[in-house]
């Protein structure tokens, strides 16, 4: 029997016609899965909180060809994510992709001047990034797979980040305690959700320059992240974003776990997100 990898390849990330939500998709990772999606044929619901960028980043993708429509969420309020799920199930006759992507900074970390120290973690500031960034994710998935195991199908993204992974001075203690409760809340909902067709995963990126903690990733740049890293450097966004997130991947679970990188190549999440992969 022959194979023909270009078709196996288009297969895989054929994502034509595929009814997707993403969360944070005003602006940095969100915005640049949503893109990728809407331009490569999926059907998208752009979610965000910002919805003054919200109409402006949708009206420009509608404008250029894409099937996009917009929904104004709060990932901390659970009605209002239900809410939007349920609308865009109802648009849509069901849901093949979601990307849980909305995330928040809150402060730096204590390698910036003036950073977070542990004597000086604020109950507000703990609360607020563990609202947007876990209890968010929880509702997002939670508003997914609502949808999703009924209907015995579905994909589902959680970003994470290496400070999941590992310790990361640039990012407050509410932030890496965050990441790392999403990627083994995504790993229990993997495993639930596997046998009912509902495959669930969590891409963890390094730094990217993106919107997020009023842009800290530009202005921490350069020499100050690799040292801070130990590694690399912060890479340019929003548009380089889902190849460095699927790098990041492969080098994070690399340190994680030699024995099995999750991730090869760069553009391995719009893999992730295609429901035929
Ligand atoms: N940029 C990085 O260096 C980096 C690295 C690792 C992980 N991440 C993660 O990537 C995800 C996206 O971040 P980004 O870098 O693209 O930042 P960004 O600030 O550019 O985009 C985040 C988006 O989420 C939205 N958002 C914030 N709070 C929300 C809420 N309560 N409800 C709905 N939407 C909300 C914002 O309005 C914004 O449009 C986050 O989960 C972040 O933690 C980012």
């Amino acid at each position: 029997m022959s194979i023909d990898p270009a078709a196996v390849t288009t297969r895989l990330f054929d994502v034509r016609g595929r009814r997707a939500v993403v969360t944070g998709a005003a602006s940095g990772l969100g915005l640049a899965a949503a893109e990728v999606l809407a331009e490569c044929g999926a059907r998208v619901t752009l979610a965000d909180i910002d919805s003054e960028r919200l109409a402006e980043q949708a009206g420009r993708l509608s404008a250029g060809g894409c099937d996009v429509r917009t929904a104004v969420v709060d990932v901390t309020d659970d009605a209002s994510v239900r809410a939007a799920f349920a609308d865009a199930a109802a648009a849509y006759g069901g849901l093949d992709i979601v990307f849980a992507n909305a995330g928040i900074a809150a402060v730096p970390g204590y390698a910036n001047a003036g950073g977070q120290e542990l004597h000086m973690v604020a109950e507000d500031a703990w609360r607020k990034v563990i609202g947007v960034n876990l209890d968010g994710v929880l509702s997002t998935m939670r508003a997914a797979a609502g949808v999703m195991k009924p209907q015995g199908s579905g994909r589902i993204v959680v970003t994470a980040s290496t400070a999941g992974l590992r310790a990361d001075p640039m990012v407050c203690y509410g932030y890496i305690a965050s990441k790392a409760a999403v990627v083994n809340v995504a790993r229990q909902a993997a495993l639930e959700l596997a046998p009912h067709g509902v495959h669930v995963n969590v891409i963890a990126p390094g730094p990217i320059k993106t919107r997020i903690g009023g842009g800290v990733g530009a202005a921490m740049g350069g020499a100050r992240a690799a040292r801070a890293y130990g590694r690399g450097r912060g890479a340019e966004g929003p548009r380089a974003a889902p190849g460095i997130a699927g790098r990041e991947l492969h080098d994070g679970c690399r340190d994680h776990d030699r024995r099995r990188p999750v991730a090869r190549r760069a553009g391995r999440l719009v893999g992730l997100l295609s429901s035929r992969g």
